[in-house]
């Protein structure tokens, strides 16, 4: 499929954001465009499921998703979020195998499809791409040590203050009164990223709300500082 004009210039402005391609000529880069094709999904639908076949890498072009783990009960726990100009499905890619996750479109979202063969044959072209991909894979290694360090160690309090943390990062702002203002999540998406149950996760906020350290508005929370005096204030 021939990418349209204006999904080449979508792809290419994430290429260049992506560790792996970011190093490349804009020739390369030219080229390189011509092998994705576009795939869209609305919001719910699952890109793929964990164990299958499939060997395409994704790059998110606009909306987000997550990389999630479902048991056969029905839970679920979220290894992450990704947002626009991530990447996933790299493992496969790599290695020929099964995935080793599930990804579900969080958004109506849109991604650029790279086959395997072909990114074998850009990596043989360039194999910078390949040492930067390793860079990339370094990295989530990384933060999966510190979330097993967190399960292993952390009581649900503390992952859930770590959480917060993260989410600042990404994406909170400071009100004047010093609170942290955060998009409401439910009690059910905090427990699935933290590895909780949603009873304890209830428990825990249910804790903090009365001793004024959240408060849980319609849509969103607000964080007092205080929360975090254990652990490094986010900075904003
Ligand atoms: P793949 O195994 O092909 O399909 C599932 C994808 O989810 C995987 O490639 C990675 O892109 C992503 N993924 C799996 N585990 C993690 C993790 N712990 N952290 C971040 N991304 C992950």
């Amino acid at each position: 499929m021939i990418l349209k004009e204006k999904d080449k210039l979508l792809v290419g402005k994430f290429l260049k954001r992506i560790p792996a391609f970011g190093n490349l000529s804009d020739k390369r880069v030219d080229q390189i465009i011509n092998d994705f094709t576009i795939r869209t999904f609305r919001a719910g639908e699952t890109v793929f499921y964990q164990t299958d076949m499939s060997t395409d890498m994704y790059i998110i072009l606009e909306g987000r998703v997550k990389v999630t783990l479902l048991s056969e009960e029905g839970d679920e726990f979220v290894l992450t979020d990704l947002n626009q100009g991530d990447f996933f499905g790299e493992l496969s890619l790599i290695d020929g195998n099964p995935r080793s996750a599930s990804v579900i479109a969080e958004e109506d979202s849109t991604f650029a499809v790279l086959e395997r063969n072909r990114f074998l044959d850009a990596i043989k072209e360039d194999p910078d791409i390949a040492i930067d991909l390793l860079k990339s894979l370094v990295q989530r290694l990384r933060t999966a040590t510190e979330r097993e360090e967190s399960l292993a160690f952390l009581a649900v309090h503390q992952r859930l203050v770590k959480l917060f943390t993260k989410l600042i990062k990404d994406e909170g702002k400071k009100q004047k009164n010093n609170f942290y203002l955060l998009k409401k999540r439910t009690h059910k998406e905090i427990a699935e990223r933290i590895g909780a149950s949603r009873e304890s996760v209830s428990k825990v906020i249910k804790k903090l709300v009365s001793g004024n350290l959240i408060i849980e508005g319609g849509d969103v929370f607000l964080l007092s500082p205080d929360l975090f005096e254990d652990i490094e204030e986010p900075t904003d």
